[in-house]
């Protein structure tokens, strides 16, 4: 009996890690989506940017660095001078009313594509950081 239930806590745990994971995966291709739909026509596919006009995100010194204006960056946008890996930027980029859940997802997918390993936000700080748009 003491086995059993031995057995059964391990297969829920196996569980419950398993749609765990799912869950990550399916949050990190709705970004990926999302990136598709709003992003990559500026960024491109490969977030190597455009010349001088539009900065990458791919190997970005500024994404890396810069994780709590991301969220603000993506709903409100940016113009101004902005430099990235040494090369200045002046274009305006236009934000949206994306969810703070979709900028999660988007911001976990530009951190992580393309060889980036920027680490991983979750949506209680995106939140905090929408708040605190300037
Ligand atoms: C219309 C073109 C356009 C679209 C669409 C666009 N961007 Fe941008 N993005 C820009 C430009 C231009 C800048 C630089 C703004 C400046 O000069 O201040 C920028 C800057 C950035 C930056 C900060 C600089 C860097 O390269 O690290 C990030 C991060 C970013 N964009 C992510 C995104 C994401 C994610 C999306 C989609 C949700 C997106 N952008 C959609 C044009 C665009």
């Amino acid at each position: 009996m003491r086995k059993n239930n031995q057995t059964y806590i391990f297969l829920l745990l196996a569980a419950i890690t398993i749609l765990h994971q799912g869950c990550d995966q399916e949050t990190y291709a709705q970004g990926k989506r999302l990136y598709e739909a709003h992003c990559e026509n500026c960024h491109m596919e490969d977030g190597n940017g455009l010349a001088k006009l539009i900065p990458p995100l791919q190997n970005s010194d500024y994404l890396k660095n810069n994780q709590d204006k991301i969220a603000c960056i993506l709903r409100h946008g940016q113009n101004g001078k902005v430099i990235v890996n040494g090369i200045e930027y002046n274009q305006e980029m236009p934000g949206k009313k994306y969810t703070a859940v979709q900028i999660t997802n988007i911001t976990n997918y530009i951190n992580n594509a393309w060889g980036n390993d920027y680490g991983v936000t979750s949506l209680e700080q995106s939140s905090i950081s929408l708040q605190n748009c300037k």
